[in-house]
């Protein structure tokens, strides 16, 4: 029997992606499994059941109970999501698992192994697979196209017979995938783009899209795994006062700094905001994760009053799923690659040898097996014993 690998119409409010593409379908059908896909599980995406049938899949109804083999999701797994699936099921998607003691315990205590993609070693061979990369990519385009609609006038230089329109300043602050796709957005639409991160590789990536590198004398703060370190108070103030002319001379701020098991570094203080020109507008990608940006609320946009009018705070929320046809299509292959790693002649084989299953690996035989998120589930579950 061949292992059925089941995609999931996905549950939470507002998320309209899916993690099954018919090339993904297709991908998953030649490394041997049998793929049901819930019905109607991409029609925000644009995928029909038709479309998943053609390539190799089963439809089935919403809410069929899973029998056994591999469920692939996009949203981490809640409780109920985990109570749903039998013992010795494995699923494979995005877990955040740092913020999810819940879904993470309750797979540990149901027997489920969970591969979170988005703790995938981002080693060279991953990149098939790599979710954070694949959507942070599509949310750095969006950003632009929220900033550029929000902000009512044009964003490249324009000459006519009557009179010249200046071009946009942007300002980008963190540079990782997601800042160094909206450098090149911008710098596409025609903006003057200038960048700031504190990773050493930085100012040439940012230079290497097209954008001009904003260097503070910080220093640079590079952790493992060509992520960045969170900067000491002083260092965190320090950059503050020097990025403040900065976003006073920008018409449009977009900010994705991110620390990896942080909260989101705060880069934009409410009198910065309050130093910038009217009409501007500022976009916040770490909104649900605290905020580059002081104010900004995750999935509002709001008017902040300065002197002379007001600007625009825009926080972001689930704007991955505003492209769902393009973040469906990436994310789907990057399911698929992964799950194959886990299939020989049709059947589960998990090679804990392999590093991508070792990484990446949550829970497994009514264990937490990776020991940075059990390390940092420890005290949460202290607190439950001592309650
Ligand atoms: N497979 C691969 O080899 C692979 C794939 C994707 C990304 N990467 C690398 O992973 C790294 C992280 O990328 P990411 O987009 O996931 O990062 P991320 O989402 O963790 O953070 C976004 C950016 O914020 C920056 N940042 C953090 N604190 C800051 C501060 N105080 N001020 C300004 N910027 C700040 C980070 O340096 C990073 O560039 C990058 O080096 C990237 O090149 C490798």
């Amino acid at each position: 029997m061949p292992v059925t690998v089941r995609v999931r119409a996905e549950r939470a409010s507002g998320e309209k992606r899916v993690a099954a593409s018919p090339e993904s379908v297709k991908k998953l059908v030649t490394a041997g499994a049998a793929v049901e896909i819930e019905a109607g599980a991409g029609e925000a995406s644009l995928i029909s059941d038709a479309a998943y049938r053609a390539a190799g899949a089963a439809i089935v109804p919403p809410g069929t109970a899973v029998a056994s083999g591999v469920l692939l999701h996009v949203r981490p797994l809640t409780v109920d999501d985990v109570e749903a699936l039998p013992s010795g099921a494995i699923t494979v998607g995005m877990l955040d698992p740092f913020q999810n003691a819940a879904g993470v315990e309750a797979a540990r205590d149901r027997g489920v192994t969970t591969f979170a993609l988005d703790l995938l070693p981002r080693i060279s061979r991953a990149q098939s697979m790599d979710v954070l990369s694949s959507q942070a990519l599509l949310a750095g385009y969006r950003l632009v196209t929220l900033a550029a609609d929000a902000f009512g006038r044009m964003f490249g230089m324009t000459m006519t017979a009557a009179g010249t329109l200046a071009p946009a300043r942007v300002l980008v602050l963190g540079a990782g995938v997601a800042g160094l796709q909206a450098i090149a957005t911008a710098k596409r639409l025609g903006g003057i783009v200038s960048a700031n991160d504190v990773r050493a590789a930085s100012a040439d990536e940012v230079r290497s899209v097209g954008g001009t590198f904003i260097d503070l004398d910080l220093g640079t703060a590079d952790a493992a795994g060509g992520y960045a370190k969170e900067l000491a108070e002083d260092r965190a103030r320090r950059q503050q006062e020097l990025l403040a002319p900065h976003i006073a001379a920008s018409d449009i701020v977009i900010t994705t700094a991110a620390v990896p098991g942080r909260a989101a570094p705060r880069l934009v203080t409410a009198a910065m905001i309050a130093g910038m020109k009217p009409g501007s507008v500022l976009v916040d990608l770490a909104a649900e994760t605290g905020g580059n940006i002081e104010g900004s609320v995750a999935g509002e946009r709001r008017r902040v009053a300065v002197e002379g009018g007001a600007v625009t705070l825009i926080g972001a929320r689930d704007i991955q799923s505003d492209l769902a046809p393009d973040a469906s299509k990436l994310y789907a292959m990057n399911c698929a690659n992964f799950t194959a790693l886990l299939l020989k002649e049709g059947e589960t084989v998990l090679d804990f040898d392999d590093e991508l299953v070792a990484g990446s690996a949550i829970t497994h035989d009514g264990r937490i097996v990776s020991e940075r998120v059990a390390a940092a589930l420890a005290p949460s579950t202290m607190v439950e014993e001592s309650a």
